[in-house]
Formats: structure tokens, sequence, C-alpha cells
């Protein structure tokens, strides 16, 4: 889809749908708004049925002008940043029930919010709901919208705008990725897709592949990767947005391209969509992306550890003990607590190498998560208060929804190993998502540490507002806006 901003209403083709939004308070004025190039469609419509209700809809469908669709945006006081997404969501739904490929609007005002809130909050939603993975449909395939154009004389819209066809355009990406088979995003796939990024010339990358992973004695990720007929790799993107800076972000993501669970299988109902186990790997990369086409002026790393976990003769198994990149060892409790492990390694390698001034680490790393908190809510486990802060101010912004979590001394106590310094899975079987963040700190130092477990966020079981079934891209938007606000 492609967004453009104009400023003169006029332009307005005839195979274009504009949309105008109706407040409660606005429905008896609202046609005082309506441009004459859509006088045609004005007057086939009860103008007096329209109330402004949340979701309301009317649609004139022209072919010699444009058409008009009139969506209820509700009352000022009940408006949100989020209702306000998933009524761009609608709109969307709409649309492409109807196959209308090139949609206009006038971004409103209504109530607290200002213009250049509105004309993101509807774009948003807009964009990061017009999505379909089609690609192995060779039938009944939908049509998506092609065209949004906003018209508004608004200085700040061409910038809230390109930002957003960024954003549209990562999120596609990172949802195809995640959403693929997993024999197309293999470990080595996914490298080569991070790869292709340094066609820009502001991203380096550099992948590891078996050879150099066991040479750096990344005894964890190399564990893991035994069971799999396909070898391991580790991919470092770097970006120098601020080279007289010191300081630098890390984003370490979890590249599970498939997670059979290993000799501690998982069942039928829990191992269906575990080709979604790298979506964090995903998710770091594309926000990485995101944040260097955005020229943001800091210095980012973004960390994938990506391998199979799968089952065979030469898989790992319980009670076998690996050395970690730091040098712990680790007794193996369960195979599918293989997430941790993989990650240990990428964090103290990310240390070691990297030393950046913070880590975030993004990670489908529990089921435990999903129980807690659904699929619309990731958890937040960290050493630092101010990132803390700055992550869930983040989500207040974004609508990418973050809990904190606990990380008291017991729960750490609980990972250690009678054989070994750490066991990967805890000695009591509650508060599975602290207890993987538990381990995991293991491997950070002294650098300020952020875990957010995606388990339930990074894929949906059905659609939700602007967020669609399957692979949802959750964390771009909201690692963009942290790393902006920095
Ligand atoms: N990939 C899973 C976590 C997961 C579950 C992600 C459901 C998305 C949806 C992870 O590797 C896993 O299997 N974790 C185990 C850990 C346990 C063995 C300590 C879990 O959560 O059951
Ligand atoms: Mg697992
Ligand atoms: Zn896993």
């Amino acid at each position: 889809m492609k967004l453009t901003v104009k400023k003169d209403i006029s332009t307005l083709k005839a195979e274009d749908t504009y949309c105008i939004f109706v407040t409660d308070e606005q429905s008896r004025s609202w046609t005082d708004r309506i441009h004459p190039s859509i006088n045609e469609a004005l007057s086939s419509i009860d103008t007096e049925a329209v109330t402004g209700k949340y979701g309301e809809h009317f649609f004139v469908p022209l072919k010699k002008t444009p058409s008009l669709l009139v969506f209820g945006l509700g009352k000022n006081i009940d408006l949100t940043s989020e209702s306000i997404r998933k009524l761009g969501a609608d709109l969307a739904a709409f649309c492409i029930s109807k196959n209308i490929t090139s949609i206009s609007f006038v971004p409103p005002a209504p109530g607290n919010f200002i213009e250049a809130e509105c004309t993101r909050f509807i774009a948003e939603g807009i964009v990061l709901s017009n999505y379909k993975f089609e690609k192995f449909k060779t039938k009944d395939k939908k049509k998506l919208i092609e065209n949004l154009c906003v018209y508004s004389s608004d200085p700040l819209a061409p910038s809230i705008i390109n930002e957003i066809q960024i954003i549209y355009n990562n999120t596609v990406l990172c949802r195809d990725l995640i959403n693929d088979a997993s024999y197309n995003s293999t470990p080595e796939g996914i490298a080569a897709a991070a790869k292709s990024l340094a066609s820009n010339k502001n991203i380096k990358c550099q992948i590891l592949g078996k050879k150099q992973i066991e040479e750096l004695k990344l005894g964890l990720l190399l564990a893991v990767n035994q069971g799999s007929a396909r070898p391991p790799q580790l991919v470092v993107l770097s970006y120098k947005g601020a080279p007289s800076d010191k300081s630098s972000i890390a984003l370490v993501g979890k590249g599970l391209t498939f997670d059979s669970g290993g000799m501690n299988l998982k069942t039928s109902g829990h191992i269906e969509d575990m080709r979604m186990d790298m979506a964090g790997a995903a998710t770091v990369m594309y926000a990485f992306k995101s944040a260097v086409e955005l020229n943001i002026k800091k210095n980012i790393y973004a960390v994938m550890p990506l391998t199979e976990n799968m089952i065979s003769n030469t898989a790992y198994r319980p009670g076998d003990v690996f050395t970690a990149y730091n040098g712990l060892t680790v007794e193996i409790g369960n195979t599918d607590a293989e997430g941790r492990l993989i990650l240990a390694d990428a964090l103290a390698y990310t240390v070691d190498k990297i030393k950046p001034s913070c880590i975030i680490d993004m990670a489908t790393l529990t089921g435990a998560c999903v129980v807690t908190f659904g699929e619309t809510v990731a958890g937040l486990i960290s050493t630092d208060e101010e990132l803390t802060e700055k992550l869930r101010k983040s989500a207040d912004r974004t609508g990418e929804r973050l809990w904190p979590l606990p990380l008291y001394s017991d729960y750490e106590e609980n990972m250690k190993s009678k054989i070994a310094d750490l066991c990967n899975t805890a000695s009591e079987k509650n508060s599975g998502t602290i207890h993987g963040a538990a381990f995991l700190k293991n491997f950070v130092g002294n650098i300020p540490w952020a875990h957010i477990d995606i388990a339930g966020t990074a894929w949906n079981t059905k659609a939700r507002g602007y967020r669609p079934e399957n692979a949802t891209a959750f964390g771009i938007r909201l690692i963009v806006d942290f790393l902006s606000a920095l």
C-alpha cells in the first residue's frame, strides 16, 4: 500500500473513496465539512440517519464521481488512541470486504485530540490491518487497499505518514517471515533476509555460521541445534546513527525457526504453530530496519541467535550439561526450555563483544506468559527501573501493551542446579515467565536489561482489531517509539 499526503482535495479522483469521520457531537453539522467534489454522493445519503455512533457506517458507491464512506467515531469523551486505531481497522476491513482499493480521508480533531494524532491513529489502524498471508493460496485471494491518501495541510502530516509507510512496509515483511513455512524461514533463510538489509549503506551485517559458533564456544546454541539437520546462525546487525556517541542499544531476539520441544516433544495442540517461535528475531530485525530508515540518531544493534529445536538421534537430552559462552554450566531439565538457552549465549556474546549501554530482548519464551496475559499484553521483566519506565511509556503511546513482573532473588535461586551452575528449568513449577527471565539474568552482566516475553502477543489465534490472525509483528512500533524517545 502506498501512503500519500495531499493538500488539495479537489485532486480527488472518480475511483477514490472519500472517508469522513463523524462524532456524536458533530452528527448534526457533519455535512458542513464536506468538499463540493463529493456533493454528488452527499445527495444520495440520508444525512439525518448519521448519528456518529462508534463504528456506524454509511457507504455511497459511485462510478463517475468519488464514492463516500461515512464512519462514526462515537462520543468525544470515549475516544482513546486505541479506539481510533480500532476504527481505522474497522474502516480497512469494510473497504477490503467491498474491494475498495483507493481511500482518502481528511483527519478529524475531535475532543482533546489534535489533527496530527488522528492522522497517526487512523492511518496506523488502516495499515496494520491491511494484511493477508496468501503466499500458499492458489484461489480466493483477497484484494487489499493499495492507496491511502490523507488530505491535510498540517505541517506534521508528511513526516507522520512517511513514518507509517516505513512501519507498514516492515510490518508486512516481519509478518510474512513469521507466517511462512519453517522450511523457508530457516536459520539460513532468516540470515539471508538480514544480509539483504545491508544493501542500505548505513547497515552492517555479520553472520556467524556453525563453524564460527563452535570456535566461539556458544555451547548452548549448539546444544539446542544438535538435533537439527540445519546449521545454526548468529546474526549481528549494526547501525551507527550517532557515530560520536559512545552509548548504544542492543536488541536481541529469540530465533527458534521451529520448536518441536525436542526430546520433551510437544503434543498436538501445542506444536502446530511453533514456526512462530522466531518472532522475537523477526521483530528485532524489522524494528532495527525501521529505526535505520527513520534516521533515528542512535547506535543500534540487532542480535539474532537462530536454530531449530528438533528431535533426532543426535538431539540434546534432559540431564545433559553444556557450557555457555560466558563459562557457566547449564543442566538441561527440559529440552523444550530451549529459548532461554540460545538467548543466554546471544546475550553473553552481546555483552562481551558489543558492550552496549542497554539490552532489550524479545522472545516467545513461555507458555506461562500466554496463560498470564493472553494475546494482547506482553510480559516485561527488567533489572533497570528507568528502562522499565521508558518501555511502559512507549507501550502506552503505541498500544503495544507491556506489564511488569517482579524479579526477586528467590526466583533466581530456583534456577540453580545440583549438578551444574544453572538448570534451564526451575525447581518450582509456578511463575514460569519470571523463572525464564531469572535464568537469562545470569548472562547480561551489569548492563541495564529488559526482557519482553511476546509468547502471547506475537501470534493471534484470531484477528483482534488492527492485529490480524497469526503473526502480528507486535513490538516493532514499541521499539521504534522507545528508540526515538530515548
Ligand atoms: N516456544 C515455547 C513457548 C511458547 C508457548 C510460545 C506457546 C508461544 C506459545 C517455549 O520454547 C517453551 O516451550 N517453553 C516451555 C518452558 C518450560 C518447559 C519450562 C513452556 O512454556 O512450557
Ligand atoms: Mg520450547
Ligand atoms: Zn521455544
